[in-house]
């Protein structure tokens, strides 16, 4: 049942205890504290799992809100919050001093952004407080889109969860660097393109892997991970791949022909938001048949305009991170 005016109350009231609640929003479902709480933020660190040097977004639920955790608001995030917020678009910008260092793993900077859902608008306004909010599963798995999903990962009586149904874009927001020249941290629906527009400056890419510290540290390494082994391949070698597997092969793909048993097939959606927003059910429903490959079609983005090229983008960045660890 979709969280109501009592639901938000009983959050509220959790919150205020230093209690987490899950909730959702337009990306994904996200594990909330009291932001300004340090004895809340840890407890969202322990049930994640969450290595301390990865920092956690701070949502609000206006600008007003996102000045008072940030030391400058430089003009690029009035025209960036202008232009998307609420909506999928996290600004990083200098930490104001009420943000406990533990939320931004000791860094000088602090992730802000105001989600799209109206639940978690109304739960921050009746709240007055910023949230933390970390992806709702355990540290290095695929991230939740829909309230069975977190309420699967933990207990009730250490989340409550607020059932907002299904996250309409389905992979997580994209993260801006506006503390020096900007630049796109982790890739989302909104895309570098865009934003370079609305900014009316270049907006650099990359997160600097292997070029430069490491700005923002949930993108290093295996991530988005399901358990079964998980390779990506483009269309033409998928037959052969499914002929020389052992064991059972869950293909999840929008263009492939229903494979041979006992391998299955989990279709998306071929268009770009359509795919995103189905695609952590489907790794995560490939996992629960407990096949001995999951494969993934590279997806098809030939000729694809600008705005669902940025989010083919983010969603490889999503599949080769899952595929990350396994050969
Ligand atoms: O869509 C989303 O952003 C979701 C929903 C719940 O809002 N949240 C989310 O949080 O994906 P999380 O913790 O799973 O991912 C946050 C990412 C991590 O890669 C983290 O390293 C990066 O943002 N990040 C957070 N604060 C940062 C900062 N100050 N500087 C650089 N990167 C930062
Ligand atoms: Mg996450």
């Amino acid at each position: 049942m979709l969280a109501g005016p009592e639901e938000i109350f009983r959050a509220v009231a959790r919150l205020q205890q230093g209690g987490v609640v899950a909730f959702p929003t337009e990306t994904v479902y996200g594990l909330g504290a009291d932001a300004l709480s340090e004895t809340a933020v840890r407890r969202v660190f322990q049930l994640k799992g969450r290595p301390p040097e990865n920092p956690l977004i701070v949502h609000v639920s206006s600008v007003e809100m996102a000045r008072s955790v940030v030391l400058q608001w430089p003009d690029s995030a009035s025209m960036a919050a202008a232009a998307f917020w609420p909506g999928p678009l996290t600004l990083v910008l200098p930490k104001a001093s009420n943000i406990p260092d533990l939320v931004t793993a000791g860094g000088a900077t602090v992730g802000v952004r105001c989600p799209d859902h109206p639940t978690t608008l109304a739960l921050l306004e009746a709240l007055g407080r910023p949230l933390v909010g970390p992806s709702a599963n355990p540290s290095g798995r695929v991230s939740p889109t829909r309230a069975e999903h977190v309420s699967a990962a933990f207990s009730d009586e250490d989340v409550l969860v607020l059932d907002g149904g299904p996250c309409r874009a389905g992979i997580e927001s994209t993260v801006l660097s506006l503390a020096g020249e900007a630049r796109v941290l982790r890739p989302g629906v909104i895309g570098a393109e865009e934003l370079s527009r609305v900014l009316g400056c270049r907006v650099g890419t990359g997160a600097g892997l292997g070029s430069g510290p490491v700005q923002s540290p949930g993108l290093l390494g295996a991530h988005y991970a399901p358990i079964a082994p998980i390779r990506l391949a483009a269309g033409p070698q998928v037959p052969d791949i499914m002929r020389g597997a052992t064991g059972r092969v869950v293909l999840i793909s929008a263009w492939a022909l229903e494979p041979p048993p006992p391998h299955i097939l989990l279709r998306l959606s071929p268009d770009a938001e359509g795919y995103a927003a189905g695609l952590y059910a489907a790794l995560r429903e490939a996992d629960s048949l407990e096949p001995g490959l999951i494969l993934v079609e590279r997806p098809r983005i030939e000729g694809a305009d600008e705005k669902s090229r940025a989010v083919w983008e983010a969603v490889m960045d999503r599949l080769n991170r899952a595929a990350t660890g396994t050969p």
